[in-house]
């Protein structure tokens, strides 16, 4: 199990903080129905328009490399939402077959045309798949959304498929300022701590695979000019 940041690539996004404080506990019930608002209504309901513009490519690649991968290997994204990443996976390493699983049927219903047939409708706590039949698995900030013991399941579940072979990433905070910015801002979370948190209840799952954090860090200049 080793701590490796394979979103190293991945922009960094601007976040008003204080902009979604106000109306959060509506915006949560909404966002928690991982529907069309969640993803492409209000930035304050959630991703405020999620859209393809090619971000997961030097992401992908740095996966492919990471795990080795190549044509004929199968890959399974657990919460792949629209396919970006399913897509991009595809397109550096023609031949590799990536799938994905999401709880959202509007992600899936409105997928990346490349995509489409690939990707599925399911829980990460119960992969419709039998045990070993993936390469690698990937899950990047999902299995935070579950309750701690579904949390667990879900990430037993990716060990079940993909013994050792796992990436996941979730949402962590190390001290006091981080959480506070992460309980203002984050919408869906249940399962949420710092990494020794992850790191003991990921020995308890029995994961082998590599792991990583998403931490929020306050944007100084969207606190000044908002707050
Ligand atoms: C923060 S988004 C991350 C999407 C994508 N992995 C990314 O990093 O852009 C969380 C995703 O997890 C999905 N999700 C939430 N609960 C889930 C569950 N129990 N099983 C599978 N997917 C779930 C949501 O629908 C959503 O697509």
């Amino acid at each position: 199990m080793a701590e490796i940041n394979l979103l190293a690539k991945y922009p960094k996004a601007k976040r008003n903080v204080a902009a979604r404080v106000g109306a959060k506990a509506e915006n949560r019930l909404l966002a928690m129905q991982f529907g069309r608002e969640y993803f492409d209504g209000t930035r304050e309901q959630g991703y405020g328009g999620f859209r393809y513009d090619g971000r997961w490519l030097p992401i992908a690649r740095d996966i492919v490399e990471h795990f080795g991968l190549k044509a004929g290997h199968r890959v399974l994204e657990i919460g792949c939402a629209k396919g970006f990443l399913v897509k991009d996976l595809m397109a550096v390493c023609p031949g590799l077959e990536v799938f994905g699983i999401d709880i959202s049927e509007y992600a899936v219903v409105n997928a990346e045309p490349e995509v489409i047939g690939r990707l599925h409708v399911g829980n990460a706590t119960r992969l419709p798949f039998p045990d070993k039949s993936f390469t690698a698995t990937l899950s990047i900030n999902t299995v935070h959304n579950l309750e701690q013991g579904a949390c667990v399941r879900a990430i037993q579940e990716m060990e079940r498929v993909a013994p050792g072979k796992g990436y996941l990433q979730v949402d962590a905070y190390r001290n006091a300022d981080e959480e506070r910015v992460f309980l203002d801002w984050v919408l869906t979370a249940k399962t949420h701590g710092t990494p020794a948190f992850w790191v003991e209840l990921l020995q308890r799952a029995g994961y082998n695979g590599d792991h990583y954090w998403t931490i929020l860090e306050l944007d100084r200049e969207w606190t000044i000019t908002n707050v």
